[in-house]
């Protein structure tokens, strides 16, 4: 039997703290849904960073996302939709867009101050 680990979100958006015991290797976003208990998403392939949050305390495995940066990740931040329970951990739901303009912002304002071919970066 797999080692149960205490798996909080404060969910900003919706001003609720929901923790489920969830065992070692779970999925956490797919076990939260089937508790009856959706969170934020959009691709659920790691890609689009809807589902990002940020990790107030402990670590989670999320090998499998491609759409968040090292950097990112190294400033605590991290996609619910492809990470997996390793220990105990609370997190919290990002504010809307938040990863994504921290991550992408750079790129969107060089295309926006681009005369001509936005595409040309
Ligand atoms: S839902 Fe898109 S990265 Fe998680």
């Amino acid at each position: 039997m797999k080692p149960l680990h205490k798996v909080t979100i404060h969910y900003k958006q919706t001003g609720r703290t929901i923790s489920f015991d969830i065992p070692e290797g779970e999925h956490i976003m797919h076990f939260f849904e089937s508790n009856g208990e959706p969170l934020p998403f959009s691709c659920r392939n790691g890609c689009c960073t809807s589902c990002a949050v940020r990790i107030l305390s402990g670590e989670m495995d999320q090998r499998a996302g491609i759409g968040l940066s090292q950097e990112m990740q190294s400033r605590g931040y991290g996609l619910l939709c492809i990470s997996k329970v390793t220990g105990p951990i609370e997190l919290e739901t990002q504010d809307e867009d938040e990863v994504y303009e921290m991550q992408f912002g750079k790129y969107l304002e060089r295309i926006k101050s681009k005369a001509g071919n936005p595409f040309d970066l």
